[in-house]
């Protein structure tokens, strides 16, 4: 079997390293790839852009690929999985119709409120004027999203009434383009976020291991929103039961209200919900893919072949495949940055230290995120350079293998949250602490 993964981050690389553990996957292509999937076995980095549809259709055709698989928002949104299966080729990743719930905030807000899931009260505005009104009445904090995609910057949880009126301003001034065209404003949530990935065909859905993202770039959760800073999976304080309140009241009802609308959903339904004090779960988001680095904390975990899993969801089978099988045991990611990152940073500095944990039997996986593989280096090529993978019996091995492999990682002004999972020392199952 050939398989193309469509994108350059952490997630495509530890899809792309999944797939080639399968005997059952002779080639991996990935579009474009970094610098982890440049030194991959029997994986090819293709420099095409994850937007140059035609290309990607012609490579495919060209090749024979079974399957796409579709990593980034940023294609899904535009179409390419119309763009592709009308070429008749076999894609993991919804329409751009479905991939709607996450390019507007608003959509999928209205998407929720049809579907009567339970999320932060909110409404949509076109208008300065009546926004700020809005917040005035509601009071701080509150929370202020551009409408449409803005590479995880679009959101700002405003503690004051000021920061909220700024952040609108800031969202119509233009700088997010189309998708500052409207902003919704909703309810602050309290609580604990937890990721919750699941795959699904359009009709059936199959929930993965849910994770616990640290999105905030500074240790104690604090500072600007980043893409993700690390990730552990499972979360103890998603019971089976709690998972099955968000499989019912939330993924279901959401996959119905989406087949309502003839929209055929195949890919990653992503919950990004809030876990109250309650312990009653609420949608902050959807997305319309895996999550970085959410995936480099679930995959390695994974024990049913993901090709299989991608298969079925792509040609509405999933039915016929059993209950995911998991490995036993627990997984830890540590991300390391470019110093400066979520604002500016360097590019182009040497990363030491990669040669030493490499090898099938080695404790710690390196997941590449913003590399690039040049004149025999591994260069830093982005703002979330690396993702460090630990797997253990318990949290503290498995954080102890990340960060003991950070230990021997280096390059200029690298940066990692030490702090990574420090509420799961501190969670009994059930308990919302
Ligand atoms: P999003 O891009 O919607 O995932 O938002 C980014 C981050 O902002 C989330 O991961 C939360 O930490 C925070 N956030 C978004 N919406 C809310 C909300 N209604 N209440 C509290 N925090 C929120
Ligand atoms: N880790 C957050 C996301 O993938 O959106």
């Amino acid at each position: 079997m050939r398989i193309i993964v469509v994108g350059n981050g952490g997630r495509e690389h530890a899809l792309a390293w999944k797939f080639t553990q399968s005997p059952g996957v002779d080639q991996v292509y990935c579009i474009p790839g970094n610098g982890g999937t440049a030194t991959l076995e029997r994986c090819q980095n293709i420099a095409l852009s994850p937007e140059d549809f035609v290309g990607i259709a012609e490579f495919a055709q060209a090749k024979q690929v079974n399957l796409v698989v579709v990593g980034p928002e940023v294609p899904l949104a535009l179409g390419i999985t119309d763009v592709l299966t009308a070429k008749g080729l076999l894609v993991f990743g919804p329409t751009q119709a479905g991939a709607q719930i996450e390019s507007s905030k608003t959509w999928a807000k209205e998407l929720m409120e049809a579907a009567a899931v339970p999320t932060a009260k909110a409404q949509s505005f076109t208008d300065t004027a009546l926004a700020v009104a809005y917040v005035k009445d509601q009071g701080a904090p509150i929370v202020i999203k551009a409408d449409g995609l803005a590479a995880g910057k679009g959101v700002t949880v405003a503690e004051t009434i000021e920061e909220a009126i700024a952040a609108i301003t800031d969202v119509f001034s233009g700088k997010f383009g189309l998708a500052g065209a409207q902003v919704l404003i909703e309810d602050c949530l309290v609580g604990q976020e937890v990721s919750v990935l699941a795959l699904t065909d359009g009709i059936t859905l199959r929930p993965l291991l849910p994770a616990q993202d640290h999105k905030r770039i500074g240790e104690g959760d604090t500072g600007p929103n980043t893409g993700g800073m690390g990730v552990y999976a499972p979360v103890p304080l998603v019971t089976e039961a709690l998972m099955d309140r968000i499989q019912t009241e939330i993924l279901e009802p959401v996959l119905a209200e989406l087949r309502s609308r003839q929209i055929d959903y195949r890919g990653v339904l992503y919950a990004g919900l809030m876990i109250t004090p309650a312990g009653d779960p609420k949608v902050i988001e959807f997305n319309c893919r895996f999550g970085d680095p959410e995936t480099q904390a679930i995959l390695p975990l994974l024990e049913t072949p993901l090709e299989q899993l991608a298969i079925a969801c792509a040609t509405q089978t999933l039915k016929t495949v059993g209950p995911i099988a998991w490995k036993t045991g627990v997984s830890a990611c540590v991300v390391m940055a470019a110093g400066g990152y979520p604002g500016d940073y360097e590019k182009g500095y040497p990363i030491t230290g990669l040669e030493t944990l490499g090898g099938s039997s080695a404790a710690a996986t390196v997941f590449h995120a913003g590399t690039r593989f040049q004149d025999g280096q591994i260069l830093t090529d982005g703002g979330r350079v690396l993702a460090v993978n630990g797997l253990g019996l318990n949290f503290d091995q498995a954080f102890a293998q990340a960060y003991a492999a950070i230990a021997a990682i280096h390059f200029q002004d690298c940066y990692w949250r030490q702090d990574i999972g420090y509420r799961v020392r501190t969670q009994t199952p059930g308990s919302i602490p």
